[in-house]
């Protein structure tokens, strides 16, 4: 297994191209289900989690061509999709067990062909994570829906039909699953207590190329007008804020300046207002978003996790590494995932003061991080390992460097381009 290494302390300077978000990729890549058409998506980022995806619609029938890369051998790379010949409409374990966002073919499926079976994703390291919310509200739209040996087993052999949903709870997943759904159904459905996540506009605006009728985009109310078929489309996928967020940490951090090519403030307020508050100067430029401390100090300030457009709970984990090194102390709150602190005891090894207290974790800054052998738990977890390790004394070596590949692509050759010492060394 590989791992990386970090000799920490010096200030990042330079530029970094910001990829395609992860999280916008995965539910559009499921979206070429909807359509016998070609789906292409271009600026698509070179990660873990977009190859399994791949292989769970390649284990569907999708004739699937991924294109050469445009830019120094990695980023993005074009994906041509073409669901003409569905030959299963099943998503089996040993796929979806590997990444919980292939629950993202159900709606599409079963819109389309009215029938899937899709394994129950289980959970993970950050929690529980149940799908009811998806399944409550597809249900609504006409589906009937089985659990047996692990599976979701739904049915709709009249088709879907549209329906008012109001969500119980704000759901990224569940909001994708159901607009993807809603576009092949009967009739208007009316999606209340939506998720407003950008990557959840990114998907609204390509099924609008490719035909959907959708009002309301970018709100939590989403209005979709069924139509019979869609067609293909072509669409670049937005940019990833949270790995914008996490190098602009990662500047402030180790007190220096990057450019972030790509970024967008409106994609980033309430990170922009923390760091601000922190003493984290972040101003606009041409091309992106620039990143630097405002007069040599960091200040601890109080953050909690809430849907868009509140603080990413994917940027937690990130912030903590910060406020870690910050001059007082922050409050944490995370209220999205019940289990979201594994983080913690590895900070702790690295001689980060901070104390879990049911949601919220109080961080008390330190002078100094030190450097140390570290494990990483998950994906937001280890990348927060990372940034301790660009600010800490001494070396920091990462274990279990496959969480980082999931969702950052080339972390440490962007890092290390831009000053750091970093370095992944091979496994066997
Ligand atoms: C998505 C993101 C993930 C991010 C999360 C919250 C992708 C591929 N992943 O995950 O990176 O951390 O949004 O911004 O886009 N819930 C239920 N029942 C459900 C569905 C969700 O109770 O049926 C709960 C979850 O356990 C969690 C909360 O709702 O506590 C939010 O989860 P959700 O927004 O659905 O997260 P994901 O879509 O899985």
């Amino acid at each position: 297994m590989d791992k990386i290494r970090i000799r920490g302390g010096r200030p990042l300077k330079g530029q970094i191209r910001i990829s395609g978000a992860k999280n916008a990729a995965l539910p559009l890549m499921a979206a070429c289900l909807l359509t016998d058409e070609t789906l292409t998506l271009s600026n698509l980022p070179h990660l873990a989690d977009i190859t399994t995806l791949a292989n769970l619609l390649v284990q569907h029938g999708v004739d699937l061509h991924m294109n050469g890369a445009t830019d120094g051998g990695h980023t993005g790379r074009v994906l041509e999709m073409t669901a003409r010949d569905i030959t299963s409409t099943r998503a089996p374990y040993d796929l979806v067990r590997k990444m919980r966002a292939s629950v993202l073919v159900l709606g599409p499926l079963l819109a389309r062909f009215g029938e899937a079976q899709v394994s129950l994703p289980g959970g993970c390291a950050i929690g529980t994570r149940p799908v009811d919310l998806h399944l409550t509200a597809l249900e609504l739209l006409g589906a009937e829906i089985e659990i047996k040996e692990g599976y979701i087993y739904a049915k709709a052999p009249n088709g879907l039909h549209g329906a008012e949903i109001t969500f119980s709870k704000v759901s990224v997943g569940a909001t994708e699953n159901l607009l993807m759904a809603a576009c092949l159904a009967k009739g208007t459905t009316r999606l209340m207590n939506s998720a407003r996540e950008p990557e959840i506009t990114d998907l609204a605006e390509c099924l609008v190329k490719m035909g959907a009728k959708i009002e309301g985009i970018g709100s939590d109310t989403l209005v979709v007008e069924g139509v019979e078929r869609l067609g293909g489309a072509d669409h670049s996928v937005v940019p990833d804020r949270i790995e914008a967020g996490t190098y602009a940490i990662a500047a402030a951090i180790t007190n220096g300046e990057l450019e972030l090519l790509g970024a967008r403030t409106e994609h980033l307020g309430a990170v922009i207002e923390i760091l601000t508050k922190a003493g984290v100067e972040v101003t606009e430029t041409d091309e992106g978003l620039r990143v630097r401390r405002l007069n040599g100090e960091l200040t601890g300030v109080d953050v909690m996790t809430e849907p868009f457009p509140g603080f990413p709970t994917d940027l937690q984990a990130q912030t903590m590494a910060l406020m870690s090194a910050a001059d007082g102390a922050a409050m944490i709150t995370e209220s999205i995932f019940e289990n979201r602190f594994m983080h913690v005891p590895e900070l702790t090894r690295m001689g980060a003061n901070v104390n879990v207290h049911g949601a919220s974790a109080m961080v008390r800054g330190q002078k100094k991080l030190t450097g140390a052998e570290v494990m990483a738990t998950d994906l937001r977890a280890s990348v927060s390992l990372v940034l301790a390790g660009l600010a800490a004394e001494g070396e920091t070596m990462l274990n279990r460097v496959y969480h980082l590949d999931r969702g950052y692509e080339r972390v440490e050759e962007k890092l290390a381009a831009c000053g750091a010492d970093i370095e992944r060394i091979k496994g066997p």
